[in-house]
């Protein structure tokens, strides 16, 4: 089932995600439910706070030619390894019509379970890395908004007041969309 996408300013998107307690069918089928949303808007990344669940769970697939060929499902995702640093040009489902250039680590490894309760481990660069720190963000309650410079976020929230205020659409997204 493909679910809403929230949109910024909303605040289920500000709010720490909480940890999953218990890995159970109904993980599994919004784990599910998030991955069919994810092709379908399309993106390369989602985090359940976007679909409106405020718990530690996040899907990825960079390889839309063979979807879930590559998938990865991750809860209670925990970076427990960061080094280097880059700066790639980030997009995100829940922030329309815009993208900025984010500095993050390079390289990172993560740890978590997937949605049979199984642990996963992940070692990541390139954008792996950079998408697997977006979407942890998430549930943190952070947008990649939150980490360029005050007069770029500044600009876009206006020009995204005045898209609300006329109704006007504003365009899709076109960088990469984590
Ligand atoms: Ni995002």
């Amino acid at each position: 089932m493909i679910l809403d996408i929230l949109k910024f300013p909303d605040p289920v998107l500000r709010t720490p995600a909480r940890p999953v307690e218990a890995i159970t069918g109904e993980t599994a089928e919004l784990v599910q439910n998030m991955l069919e949303t994810m092709y379908a808007a399309p993106g390369i990344g989602l985090a359940a706070p976007q679909v409106g669940v405020s718990q530690r769970i996040i899907v990825l697939d960079l390889d839309h030619e063979n979807p879930g060929d590559n998938v990865i499902k991750l809860v209670n995702p925990m970076i427990y390894e960061a080094e280097g640093e880059v700066v790639f040009e980030e997009g995100c489902l829940s922030v329309v019509d815009f993208t900025a250039e984010v500095q993050r680590a390079e390289r990172v490894a993560v740890s978590g379970y997937d949605d049979n309760g199984d642990e996963v481990d992940i070692e990541a660069d390139g954008l792996l890395a950079v998408a697997l720190q977006h979407e942890i963000d998430h549930l943190d309650g952070k947008l990649f908004i939150d980490r360029i410079s005050r007069l770029k976020r500044d600009l876009y929230v206006r020009k995204l007041k005045k898209s609300i205020r006329t109704g006007r659409e504003m365009p899709e997204n076109r960088g990469v969309v984590i």
